[in-house]
């Protein structure tokens, strides 16, 4: 009889245990999952569009515009100042046609740029919709003419630099959560983009 009583005392806490651990894994499922980027950029949540009068844009997006559009002035500026491994070569035929006066290749670049980052961070609506070429294909001068030479892993390293300075200068502090979040999907397309 006593024998009896402590093995089922026992069991008692044996199932008491796993009852608990199945409680924690539920907990672990059931823990919500992390925003979108492009939800932390501020979504889809529709504000005046500072540069088109009249016009509203999703706060994600414009999040991006701003933040490729400063990427674009920081690669300007070196290529200016001929700082040392500045990326000229590899936008020669865009700041071709910019110094010429021509800004309507360089208007859609901006556009493509932003479309790509914004959908595949999670801004999907239609308003984002890439239609630019695949990312092999976009940085291989056999295929895409406004792509002046290949990159190499220096030149992409430098690329990312210009895109988290511009992300800080936008308000994306260096050390949050969020800036290592888009530095992590920037180096999820090396691969593709590097090709020399
Ligand atoms: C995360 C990294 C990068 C992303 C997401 C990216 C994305 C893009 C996209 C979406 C386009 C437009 C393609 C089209 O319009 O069909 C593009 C074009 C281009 N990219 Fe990149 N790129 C990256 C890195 C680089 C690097 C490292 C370089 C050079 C070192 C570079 C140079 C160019 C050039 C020269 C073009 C063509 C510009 C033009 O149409 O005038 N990109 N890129």
């Amino acid at each position: 009889m006593t024998k009896f009583s402590k093995s089922s005392i026992l069991a008692l806490f044996l199932g008491a245990l796993l009852m608990t651990s199945c409680n924690d894994d539920d907990t672990v499922a059931a823990t919500p999952e992390k925003p979108s980027i492009y939800a932390r950029l501020g979504g889809t949540t529709l504000v005046a569009d500072p540069d088109n009068a009249g016009q509203m844009i999703e706060q994600g997006r414009l999040s991006y515009r701003k933040v490729v559009n400063t990427t674009v002035g920081l690669i300007v500026a070196d290529v200016q100042n001929g700082a040392s491994g500045n990326l000229g070569a590899h936008f020669a035929p865009v700041l071709g046609e910019v110094g010429a006066g021509n800004t309507t290749n360089l208007g859609i670049l901006v556009d493509n740029l932003t479309d790509f980052f914004s959908f595949n961070t999670g801004g999907t609506n239609p308003v984002n919709t890439y239609s630019g070429l695949d990312m092999v294909n976009a940085h291989n001068p056999a295929t895409n003419p406004r792509m002046g030479v290949k990159s190499t892993n220096a030149n992409y390293d430098k690329f990312v630099g210009y895109v988290g300075a511009a992300a800080v200068q936008n308000g994306v502090p260096a050390n949050s959560e969020l800036f290592t979040d888009v530095v992590a999907v920037l180096e999820s397309l090396r691969a593709p983009i590097v090709q020399q």
